[in-house]
């Protein structure tokens, strides 16, 4: 059965001190909290990622990359590889932030490369998409994730869709404190799962996890994480805190 996820991505915030400091609280606080088989992730920025990571050793929480090249090494001058991840114990990885698309110019086609690159290096991956508020007002937004979907995903195979955790994130919720409302949520959910089906077939719509992310915080957290297609969330601002985040988790209490 699929998994509910609580993932914090922690952006280009925290330097060395506040990334040590988060966790190590992070730890305490969900150390004996009865959340079932929920998974804890947070994603550091790249230098305080294997710091992190070896402080979460033998605790609930794991950790990872927000992003990663499509190659495995070569002349790309600043980027991270996902072997170069993996040789830090990294297992995990975002990919396809509305952030990375909007500021970085990630394309589906090179979304579709990162995502094989990291799965053939035994990577999990947690894929983001979603629409702009322009495609919600013009009622394209189905289309939009559909079609960002087919062409970042839908060339894996069923086998390696396994390993990739969908975070469905409408881009005019993420940063804006405007949530979509639980319902918006779990119509698109519901969509979601229905193209994973039609594609992959029952059980992988079954057990695929897909997360939503855009302003989620305590006071949202459990109404959205209740609705049936929804298996939790991917948390930016409020995962830099760490009441605000462990609030977030308990809403899996
Ligand atoms: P937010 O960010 O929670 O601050 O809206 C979500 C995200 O970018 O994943």
């Amino acid at each position: 059965m699929r998994k509910n996820i609580v993932a914090g991505n922690w952006k280009m915030n925290n330097d060395l001190d506040a990334s040590i400091e988060l966790v190590h609280e992070l730890i305490l606080a969900t150390d004996d909290i009865e959340i079932g088989n929920t998974r804890i992730i947070v994603a550091p920025t790249f230098v305080n990622l294997q710091k992190v990571r070896e402080i979460v050793e033998g605790s609930r929480v794991e950790v990872a990359a927000q992003n990663m090249h499509q190659e495995n090494s070569g002349a790309f001058t600043g980027e991270i590889s996902a072997e170069m991840l993996q040789n830090i114990g990294i297992n995990d990885v975002i990919i396809g932030h509305s952030e990375r698309r909007a500021y970085f110019n990630e394309t589906d086609e090179l979304l579709a490369q990162k995502v094989s690159r990291a799965l053939e290096n035994n990577m999990n991956v947690i894929f983001c998409f979603g629409e702009q508020l322009e495609d919600r007002k013009s009622e394209n937004h189905f289309k939009v994730v559909e079609s960002q979907l087919k062409n970042g995903l839908f060339h894996l195979s069923e086998k390696k869709l396994g390993f990739v955790i969908l975070a469905y994130e409408p881009v005019w919720a993420i940063g804006t404190g405007e949530t979509a409302s639980p319902e918006q949520a779990q119509e698109m959910h519901a969509f979601i799962r229905n193209l994973l089906k039609d594609k992959y077939g029952n059980e992988v719509a079954k057990n695929t996890s897909i997360l939503y992310g855009g302003s989620v915080k305590s006071s949202n957290a459990k109404e959205i994480f209740s609705k049936p297609d929804v298996d939790g969330g991917l948390i930016g601002g409020a995962a830099l805190k760490v009441n605000d985040f462990v609030a977030i988790i308990k809403a899996f209490s």
